[in-house]
């Protein structure tokens, strides 16, 4: 689906979607703006009936569909709703527009036209608003369908143009593109991590992440098992030996314009393209699901393709762990103890937690090479999160105050929210090993993300760290505003804005 702006003047074609901001409570018969109350005119009145006896009432996200109204030259009306017009924000644009985008998308419509300017004056700037919408309505009509081959002409995605009218386009246009950058990076994420595990491994995720970012102007290098033994990474390299994929770590770099001279900031990924929990082995039910353990390192990816299409002043390191976690005769074994790139030992007493050796490598080889000014990870790291937090907000463990406050910030700035869990010596007393220094889970069981975050923090240096448990966020099982069912892409937006809220240098585009 394409999405345009048109000035006010333009004539719409296609469908017509029109805005709606909240009914007061006590509105009996509601008033429409005029430009509306014309159109409703032109209807005989069928709109506002349709409105009336559809129990329409502008709620933030609703649609009513009126099909073929007589006098209309138009198939279908859209009504869609902003909500309390007092409460309007960037968030609530998105939902607008994702929520246009689920009534039209397989509805057989080819076009559609947003009238936003028909709305009165809202304490979002006209070309914010219109931008946002955009975006939500972008976000909103990804689908994953490459594998289909029998989809029926009705079941396809039908609507190939949105257009949004709006008053003064090239604020609009500015105000989008830095928005379209992140949609771009957003969609890549979704789709590598739709793929399923035969098709994207530790060699073809690498490729693919330098045959997109390194036309873009990323350096990335892609590190084998050689490299990877010199550098010690017994931990990675563990995970990685039962399986005949090779392990890649793929380390990727941004470096904006005039981001020079300052430390960079690092994101890092689990990139776990299967886990079958090795010996562990994970029971037979939903275990396919394991083809997105490696949406950490789908997002870190997507995100550098993000900044680096809207050229973003900062200087920014992308470290993904890519291995698939498999049983074999060359698997390691509960009991096994590795040597981490750190010099620390590991007990490995499960190999269902082999997210945190992978992570364990690259968090040191990152803070040793790169000395960045903080490091936050990404990873679907264990199931207890989702237990603690379902699939609402995603886990925030942090050594560091006021990285956990910008991350949360962020967060909520875009929707993809975090909620902060606790770290404390009396947790991380529980990974302490009877064999070696470490053991890769907990003594009893107990709050197991908070012992697996701990585990990721004694390979952090004591560098500024922030891990996010994405384990309920990364796929969703329904419908959500701005996602359809499956990959979300989660924390490529977050992290997007955090960097442009505060690690870029001043004076260029692309802030906002
Ligand atoms: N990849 C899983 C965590 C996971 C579970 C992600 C469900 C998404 C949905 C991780 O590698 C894992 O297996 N964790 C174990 C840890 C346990 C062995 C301590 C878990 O959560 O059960
Ligand atoms: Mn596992
Ligand atoms: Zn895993």
């Amino acid at each position: 689906m394409k999405i345009t702006f048109v000035e006010s003047r333009a004539t719409p074609s296609g469908a017509l979607v029109l805005p709606f901001a909240e009914a007061p409570k006590d509105a009996k018969d509601s008033k429409w703006p005029d430009a509306l109350a014309k159109l409703d005119r032109d209807s005989g009145g069928a709109l506002a009936k349709a409105a009336q006896a559809g129990r329409f009432r502008g709620r933030k996200g609703q649609t009513l569909t009126i099909l073929a109204p007589a006098n209309l030259d138009v198939s279908r009306v859209v009504l869609v709703g902003l909500g309390n017009s007092a409460k309007i924000n960037a968030r609530t644009a998105e939902e607008c527009g994702g929520a246009v985008a689920a009534a039209l998308l397989r509805s057989g419509e080819t076009e559609a036209t947003v009238l936003l300017d028909v709305l009165p004056r809202l304490p979002l700037a006209p070309e914010k608003l219109a931008a946002h919408v955009a975006l939500g309505a972008r976000l909103r009509s990804w689908t994953f369908d490459k594998y289909r081959t029998k989809q029926k002409d009705e079941e396809k995605p039908s609507l190939v143009t949105l257009k949004i009218r709006v008053g003064g386009i090239d604020k609009v246009r500015a105000a989008y593109a830095p928005l379209e950058a992140v949609a771009e990076g957003v969609e890549w994420t979704r789709t590598v991590v739709s793929e399923p595990a035969n098709v994207i491994y530790p060699e073809t995720l690498a490729k693919a992440a330098q045959q997109v970012l390194t036309p873009l102007g990323v350096k990335v290098e892609i590190l084998g098992i050689p490299e990877m033994k010199k550098l010690n990474m017994g931990a990675l390299l563990g995970v990685a030996q039962g399986s005949e994929r090779e392990p890649r770590l793929v380390v990727m770099r941004w470096r904006g314009p005039g981001a020079k001279d300052q430390q960079p900031v690092a994101f890092l990924g689990k990139g776990v393209t299967f886990d079958t929990g090795g010996i562990s082995i994970k029971p037979s039910k939903g275990m396919e699901d394991m083809k997105w353990d490696m949406a950490g390192a789908g997002a870190v990816i997507g995100l550098m393709r993000a900044i680096a299409l809207r050229k973003a002043r900062a200087d920014v390191i992308g470290i993904v762990g890519l291995v698939e976690n498999m049983p074999s005769g060359t698997a390691q074994r509960p009991g096994d103890v590795v040597k981490t790139a750190s010099g620390q030992t590991v007990e490995v007493l499960n190999t269902d937690a082999e997210g945190r050796l992978v992570l364990a490598d690259a968090l040191w080889y990152c803070q040793e090479r790169f000395k960045p000014r903080f490091m936050v990870d990404l990873a679907t790291l264990t199931g207890a999160i989702i237990v603690s937090l379902g699939h609402e907000y995603a886990g925030l463990f942090a050594s560091d105050d006021r990285l956990a406050q910008r991350l949360t910030a962020a967060g909520d700035a875009v929707g993809e929210r975090l909620w902060r869990m606790p770290l404390d010596d009396a947790y991380d007393k529980q990974i302490n090993s009877g064999i070696a220094d470490v053991q890769n889970i907990g003594a009893n069981g107990s709050a197991g993300s908070i012992t697996a975050a701990h585990f990721l923090k004694r390979f952090t240096n004591d560098v500024p760290w922030a891990h996010l448990d994405i384990a309920g966020t990364a796929w969703t099982q329904k419908d959500r505003p701005l996602a359809g069912k499956g990959a979300t892409a989660f924390g490529v937006r977050l992290m997007d804005r955090m960097i442009a809220d505060h690690y870029e240098v001043r004076g260029g585009k692309g802030k906002r």
